[in-house]
């Protein structure tokens, strides 16, 4: 017994692993139920009671011997591997490609519209999309019975006092001047709710940008060339802009702004309808009544505001036919505008 001690001692002594997988073959050798030290242990019955006491410590440091020996052997294989000290990197490999998304085709462009109008001072600002009577129609000078306010158009989520979705992002300008006295120069980009019928063309929710300049002597000579630097900042610089006059409640006067179309640059197409023009976004020099009814004297100061839609541009941009794709995630759409930013 002594000398198979012996024996199994020397050979975990000299025992080493090249691999983890052979480290684990020695401990099950050894030590698993049907192993050699496993084995001496059942045969420990028949050593004779004077050399018991030898044996048995023997048997025991044989035992601890090899489970150290196994571990031991494990430990340094695994950490060879991890630092990759045995295995240079193959540098030939192709790197590992890591997918990353696509900025969505309307904030690209509302990110655009954004960062020309910093460009000239103006400051983004926000409001939010649940609003009341007041920042959405009245302090905006909508009549009482204005047809804007009708059920039809506008969805509310309480009656009186009436709170609904806000229509457009113009009660954003409201809530500025409120809380600011001019200079002022901002916009208001912001999705917008409509209870309108789904179509190629029409949505019930949908994005505008909403701008605002307000200051001593502000005319209407400032707010076309404003315009037009937008439109070529947009569109391109040989683009053309004109103005047609037109009617909001919060304008006076107001004008709808057309851009040259970019496609044909004027002759006609299927896009612009055989125009030329392209309609982008309504505008004008912001009524009196509605300064006053922000706390801003209109005797003093005087302004412009306009507003666009980013679906409608976006469309005009891209060649977007049907304005259903912005809103149903379909990853064939997104996938073109991985390169725009
Ligand atoms: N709020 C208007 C709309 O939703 C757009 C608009 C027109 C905004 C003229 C303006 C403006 O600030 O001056 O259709």
């Amino acid at each position: 017994m002594i000398d198979k001690i012996d024996a199994l001692l020397k050979e975990v002594e000299s025992f080493s692993a090249k691999t983890v997988e052979e480290a684990e073959a020695f401990r099950v050798k050894m030590l698993s139920k049907k192993g050699e030290i496993p084995a001496l242990f059942k045969d420990f019955k028949s050593v004779d009671p004077a050399s018991r006491k030898d044996v048995g410590m023997r048997l025991n440091q044989l035992k601890q011997a090899a489970t150290d020996k196994v571990n031991e052997e494990k430990d340094r294989l695994a950490a060879s591997e991890d630092s990759g000290s045995t295995q240079r990197p193959d540098m030939t490999m192709p790197a590992r490609f890591n997918p990353i998304g696509s900025r969505h085709p309307l904030s690209v462009v509302r990110n655009r519209i954004n960062k020309i109008f910093e460009k000239i001072g103006f400051v983004i600002s926000e409001g939010p999309e649940i609003e009341d009577d007041w920042h959405n129609f009245s302090a905006l000078n909508f009549p009482e019975e204005h047809p804007a306010r009708d059920m039809q158009d506008t969805f509310f989520v309480e009656k009186n006092p009436d709170i609904a979705l806000r229509t457009h992002t113009s009660s954003v300008q409201v809530r500025v001047m409120e809380n600011q006295q001019p200079p002022i120069r901002t916009i208001s980009p912001g999705r917008v709710f409509r209870n309108e019928a789904i179509s190629a063309r029409a949505h019930c929710i949908f994005h505008q940008v909403e701008g605002l300049y307000i200051d001593e002597g502000v005319s209407f000579a400032d707010m076309k060339q404003t315009l037009l630097y937008f439109a070529r900042e947009m569109f391109g610089e040989d683009t053309q802009i004109r103005l047609r006059p037109s009617f909001f409640p919060f304008t006076e006067p107001s004008a709808e702004m057309d851009v040259s179309c970019n496609i044909c640059g004027g002759p006609g197409c299927t896009i612009c309808k055989y125009s030329g023009w392209i309609e982008v976004m309504g505008c004008g020099m912001v009524d009196p009544n509605v300064l006053d009814n922000c706390g801003i004297d209109s005797a003093r100061y005087s302004g412009f505001a306009f507003g666009m839609g980013i679906e409608r541009i976006t469309m005009n941009l891209y060649q977007v036919k049907d304005l259903r794709m912005f809103f149903e995630n379909d990853l064939r759409f997104l996938k073109q505008f991985e390169s725009a930013v």
